[in-house]
């Protein structure tokens, strides 16, 4: 087959028409186990759902296609696909670089995991490509792992900087790329090994699918093992929500590529508002506007953040105001979602107090804009 677009090969789920229906939506199949013949040969070649499934295997394939990857696997959650990267390739004594801005429940896990699992973790500003090479140790070091645009600052970490550090300590580089998605960036073009996304959020794209996924750059021991993790830990998405899934992915390039484009505009805007900081990779103002040039294609994503000159108090004042703008945690979805994260992380938070995440939807960009300047007048 000519190859085609990646907007194509998603809106068709790979042009995906079932064998049996000639239906054109790949179907649910909700079986758990599956048939032998009279001989005991199994009659499709699988055997029973925890390790696949004719619902399941669709989606890993079209986002291992997305991603560049030699394959994929889904996971009952975005957490699910994250822990199982450092339990099923880390053992007692091994030491994993982490950045320290990222996703808050991740960062939490870690430090719990770290204590209980004898793993030596270190939490540096991996946007600072000299931080990684310092910390990183050759021969005891085994996973570095990054997101970008990194939560709720949205810092940008070099992938191909960052994949060259791990390589030569000899460790691999996983990426959470659940913001960007592969829309924007493709880790493994930059070099990472592993991709790690949250589908609930932009993937499914519609809030309502609890999902994780991995993809590999090979299929080599490491995802053998990743394999046999899923296996045995049970972590596994379930057939309704596979199919769910994938119907999202297929509407994901015109999303996200209007959730960043509205982005864009209202990071231009909310700038030229006395008092107001904006956080925003497509800005030149960002302090990681010239990687995210380099690594990013079609937008810098549809997360950004603002920091009032009120502090806190002002913050939540103007969430507070807010009508278009649903107060919720989460992000990715078609509706846009204000937070403030301080609130929302609690204790261990590193967020700054006067900061608002901003999860831009798909709504007119008009109303977006009143809303924000109506709930930040005066900020
Ligand atoms: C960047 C990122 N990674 C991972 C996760 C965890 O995903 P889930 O909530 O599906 O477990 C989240 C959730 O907010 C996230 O934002």
């Amino acid at each position: 087959m000519a190859k085609r677009a990646p907007a194509t090969d998603c809106a068709q789920a790979l042009h995906l028409v079932d064998p049996v229906s000639g239906g054109i939506i790949p179907p649910l199949q909700p079986s758990t186990t599956f048939a032998r013949g009279a001989d005991y040969q199994l009659l499709s070649g699988r055997v029973y759902t925890r390790d696949e499934g004719p619902t399941v295997e669709p989606a890993e394939r079209l986002l291992a296609h997305l991603e560049g990857g030699a394959g994929a696997m889904l996971f009952a959650s975005g957490m699910a696909s994250a822990t199982a990267v450092f339990r099923g390739l880390c053992r007692p004594g091994d030491h994993v670089v982490a950045q320290d801005v990222m996703y808050f429940g991740l960062r939490a896990w870690l430090k719990r995991m770290a204590a209980e699992w004898q793993v030596d973790v270190d939490l540096v500003d991996a946007a600072r490509t000299d931080e990684l090479r310092r910390v990183v140790r050759r021969g005891k070091t085994r996973l570095v792992w990054i997101e970008t645009p990194a939560n709720p600052t949205w810092d940008i970490v070099d992938i191909a900087a960052a994949a060259d550090i791990a390589h030569g300590a000899g460790a691999l580089l996983c990426v959470d790329s659940t913001v960007p998605t592969p829309v924007h960036t493709r880790p493994i073009e930059h070099g990472a090994d592993l991709v790690m996304h949250a589908a609930t959020k932009y993937l499914n794209g519609h809030s309502d699918v609890l999902a994780g996924a991995l993809v590999t750059a090979r299929a080599d021991d490491a995802w053998q093992k990743l394999h046999q993790y899923r296996h045995d830990d049970g972590a596994c998405l379930g057939a309704f929500e596979a199919w769910l899934l994938l119907r999202g992915m297929r509407t994901l390039f015109p999303r996200v590529e209007r959730q960043s484009a509205t982005a864009l505009e209202l990071a231009r805007r909310l700038e030229r508002l006395p008092g107001v900081r904006v956080l925003y990779p497509g800005l030149p103002s960002h302090p990681g506007h010239e990687v995210a040039c380099r690594q990013m294609q079609r937008g810098f994503g549809g997360m950004l953040a603002i920091g009032l000159a009120g502090g806190g108090a002002a913050a939540l004042t103007a969430a507070g105001k807010m009508e278009v703008f649903l107060r919720a945690t989460s992000l990715g979805g078609v509706e846009s979602l204000v937070e403030h994260r301080e609130t929302a992380e609690g204790a261990d938070t590193i967020s700054p107090p006067d900061l608002l995440r901003l999860s831009i939807g798909i709504e007119d960009a008009e109303d977006l804009w009143q809303d924000l300047s109506q709930a930040l007048h005066p900020a």
